[in-house]
């Protein structure tokens, strides 16, 4: 299964909440002037933007080439890389260079996440702080299941991409074995409305694409009804409003 390909458009206008709703930890990153902060999984850049105008220097990177070109197409005097964090090439980020780094939405889609916490931990300074918010244990379950029997239903094989929602000891466990401190974490639910008018399966199609578009195209309006019916009946859609079910860990963790 390949990595999950992005229409920045439809990220940025339809889906505008994955950037929303990860504002608040530029404040638990408290970027200052002068200060060199790493954005890991940055999409099209707008929270690595923001943490720019502070006078921190940033980089943002993404392995989705699609992602960083929009980054800097709308962010041209900022810093862009594609590259990926289970696979980084030494010369690709600088050992220590990092006062910071930020991770919003990102991380669940980094299975080798042993090797991209290292990473992340060689690019900071000792004492740089890291804070990130991800999807935890029992993230997006009933949308998945609703996926699964649909593909049944339907007499279709295909894979769900593989993601990696930890529960707080796993994530913790791991980053203390990249030499980090946990100085905070914590998991809750989060249900996400999405805009009115887009439905659960516009959501399967555009963040579960790696497997969407395998789909025959025949069999994708049959998948639309079956996958937004369990849905429907598992609760998903509530006062004309169709809801995600989210489950997010956030951290702040210090390299020691
Ligand atoms: C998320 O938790 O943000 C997410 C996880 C898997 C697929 C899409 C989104």
């Amino acid at each position: 299964m390949t990595n999950n390909p992005w229409n920045p458009t439809d990220y940025d206008a339809r889906f505008s909440f994955v950037t929303e709703l990860g504002e608040e930890l530029i404040s638990q990153v408290d970027p200052q002037p002068g200060q060199r902060i790493l954005d890991v999984g940055c999409g099209t850049g707008h929270l690595t933007a923001q943490m720019s105008k502070s006078g921190a220097t940033t980089l943002g990177v993404d392995s989705d080439p699609n992602m960083i070109a929009t980054a800097q197409r709308e962010y041209p005097a900022a810093e862009w890389l594609v590259a990926d964090f289970q696979e980084l090439n030494p010369e690709e980020i600088p050992t220590a260079a990092f006062d910071a780094a930020l991770s919003n939405a990102a991380l669940h889609w980094m299975p080798h996440q042993a090797t991209v916490l290292r990473n992340i931990r060689s690019a900071l300074r000792s004492g740089a702080a890291f804070v990130a918010e991800m999807g935890g244990s029992g993230n997006i379950s009933t949308v998945d299941t609703a996926i699964r029997e649909s593909l049944v239903a339907c007499g279709l094989t295909a894979e769900l991409p593989n993601s990696f929602f930890p529960t707080v000891a796993e994530e913790s466990q791991l980053l203390e074995q990249a030499s980090f401190r946990v100085d905070e974490m914590r998991w809750f639910p989060r249900p996400t409305p999405l805009n009115q008018g887009e439905t659960v399966a516009d959501w399967v199609a555009n963040f579960r694409a790696a497997l969407w578009n395998e789909l025959p195209a025949s069999t994708r309006e049959l998948m639309r009804a079956e996958i937004e019916s369990r849905a429907e009946q598992a609760g998903l859609f509530r006062d004309g409003i169709w809801y995600i079910d989210y489950c997010r860990l956030r951290f702040i963790a210090t390299a020691i």
